[in-house]
């Protein structure tokens, strides 16, 4: 696996490098799905307060599961995307029901949650369980795109899968957490898209393909489809 060479240097790139996020601190499993739900559509600096807001008054999954509908619009007001609030509220009130309150550890059960696909479920369990899950959004997508040289269309599916696959194989059973949060963060700081990477900066350009080949800038490869 072409990619087995970037899990030390992304893993000590990021112990020196990670930016101070409210939802760093302290990654419950609870704090992890806020953050990430509130991430999905929504930069990192507006979602700061609107994290900082929602988990002083909601501290945990019971208090979510049973607040009322006025203070949750009210707490994600601004951020747009209602849907994900009602459907964080429905999951709440599944794991009350069906979990005892505790937000499930593997990817399987995590899908069936209202509001959790494929990319939160990874974070989740990797995160804030630690386990080997890729979770693979458009920053994790461009640097593999970009590291491996791979012209795959990564608009499609498949090619997500594909590199979720490939990830999963190499992930550190140690510091999980820290390794999905390191290829996001790469992607967000350093591996910029378009014309931006910053490759002077990156602790993967020594065995980065399209680094080498000059090629970054026309990476990825995605059409709307
Ligand atoms: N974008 C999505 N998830 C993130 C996280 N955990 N930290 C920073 N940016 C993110
Ligand atoms: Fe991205 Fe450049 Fe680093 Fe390659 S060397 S991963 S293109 S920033």
């Amino acid at each position: 696996n072409q990619l087995a060479n970037i899990v030390r240097p992304l893993l000590r790139w990021y112990a020196e490098n990670a930016r101070t996020l409210p939802w760093r601190d302290e990654p419950t499993p609870y704090r992890v799905w806020v953050s990430e739900i509130m991430l999905q559509q929504t930069r990192v600096e507006a979602v700061k307060p609107y994290f900082e807001r929602f988990t002083a008054e909601l501290p945990d999954i019971a208090a979510l599961a049973g607040a009322p509908e006025e203070q949750l619009l009210k707490l994600w007001e601004g951020l747009g995307y209602y849907s994900r609030v009602r459907n964080l509220q429905k999951a709440a009130r599944a794991v009350m029901e069906n979990f005892g309150g505790v937000l499930p550890k593997t990817p399987e059960e995590l899908l069936r949650l209202p509001g959790i696909g494929e990319y939160t479920a990874g974070a989740i369990a990797s995160i804030a369980y630690g386990q080997p899950a890729p979770a693979v959004d458009g920053n994790v997508l461009r640097v593999i795109a970009r590291v491996t040289a791979d012209r795959s269309n990564i608009s499609e599916t498949a090619v997500k899968r594909e590199f979720a696959g490939r990830l999963r194989e190499i992930y550190p059973k140690e510091q999980a957490g820290a390794f999905t949060q390191s290829l996001m963060e790469l992607g967000a700081t350093v591996c910029l898209p378009n014309a931006e990477p910053k490759c002077g900066e990156c602790p993967l350009s020594p065995l980065c393909a399209a680094h080498a080949q000059g090629t970054e800038r026309e990476l990825p490869v995605k059409s709307a489809k």
